[in-house]
């Protein structure tokens, strides 16, 4: 839809919702709804919760900007429910949603198209423990909930005892895991943008995890933009983003994570809406590339549409 089209139309950003990253999606939905009130649009805030299809309904909502993350939102859910309504919406559809939310189903798309990504088992809650752990002989190994988000019951597991402890703690959210191999090295983003990738951010947490507090307190890491990274490497990378996306089929704005040893990249996730709050990653990488805030904004907002 074009800008002009869209100015007429009424827009509901759709924010907080269900999951566990229910507050940082306030935030970005805030953030989001400011930029495109700035800009001129008719937008509205309405929190995805359970009376989300009566909400859309009855606010007579004509296009939507999803800014919920994790769980019933970043998933498919939502975007089923979208489609269903005929509403056009931002963003990565419903296959492509729900494949990137769940990082088992993720890997197996990325190894055949051939985008490293660590070793990795699965564990569903119910399976054989001890099958799993004597699969599991080479330490340290991540273990981490399948479908969930901002570093949320994610552990690295030196030994057995505490990779079985790490399971537990995973399965309280969800009932499936991911066991994968730790990767040591530097972490990078890449913000991917209607099929572009953004200039890449290297992540240095100051307390050594990028774990929840490290994502969302101020000052608690250090952002390299753009990542010092040898040039060839830098731009192979960014390739593999860009082919990430398109493996899964994702579209609008888009995050992939990777850990960088030495000239060797693995993918750890794509993350099918990002975090938009004005200090998030994708919006910082954005400006790196000359867009600001509201840009970005906007042009998510364009992409909006059905069927995809
Ligand atoms: N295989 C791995 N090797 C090293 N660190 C990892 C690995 N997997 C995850 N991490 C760390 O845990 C964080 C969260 O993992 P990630 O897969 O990005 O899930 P999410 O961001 O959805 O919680 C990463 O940002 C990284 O710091
Ligand atoms: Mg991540």
């Amino acid at each position: 839809m074009t800008r002009q089209e869209l100015k007429t139309k009424k827009i509901a950003v759709l924010m907080g919702g269900l999951s566990a990253e229910r507050e940082v999606s306030l935030r970005t939905g805030e953030a989001v709804l400011g930029a495109l009130q700035r800009r001129g649009y008719r937008a509205v805030a309405i929190d995805a919760g359970r009376d989300l299809a009566t909400r859309l309904s009855t606010e007579g909502v004509e296009v939507a900007f999803v800014a919920l993350h994790g769980r019933y939102g970043e998933d498919g859910t939502v975007q089923g429910l979208l489609e269903l309504l005929g509403i056009p919406y931002t963003g990565s559809g419903v296959l492509a949603s729900a494949l990137a939310m769940d990082k088992v189903a993720a890997k197996k798309v990325l190894l055949f198209h051939e985008i490293s990504t660590p070793s990795f088992e699965a564990y569903r809650r119910g399976d054989d423990l001890q099958e799993l752990l004597a699969r599991c002989r080479h330490f340290p190994l991540v273990v981490k909930p399948a479908r969930e988000g901002s570093t949320i019951g994610v552990s690295i597991a030196e030994s057995l005892s505490a990779l079985r402890e790490g399971l537990g703690e995973a399965l309280k959210s969800d009932d499936l895991v991911l066991i994968e191999d730790c990767i040591r090295g530097e972490e990078v983003t890449v913000g991917v943008l209607n099929g572009r990738a953004l200039p890449i951010i290297q992540v240095v947490p100051k307390g050594g995890f990028y774990d929840f507090k490290a994502k969302y307190t101020a000052g608690q890491t250090e952002y390299l933009l753009p990542a010092p990274l040898e040039g060839a490497l830098y731009e192979r990378i960014q390739q593999d983003a860009v082919e990430a996306c398109r493996a899964l089929g994702c579209a609008g704005a888009a995050r992939v994570d990777f850990m960088v040893r030495g000239r060797e990249f693995f993918c750890l996730e794509v993350n099918t809406i990002p975090g938009m709050t004005e200090t998030s990653l994708l919006p910082k990488a954005a400006r790196e590339a000359g867009l600001t805030f509201e840009e970005l904004v906007e042009q998510i907002l364009e992409g909006a549409s059905v069927g995809k």
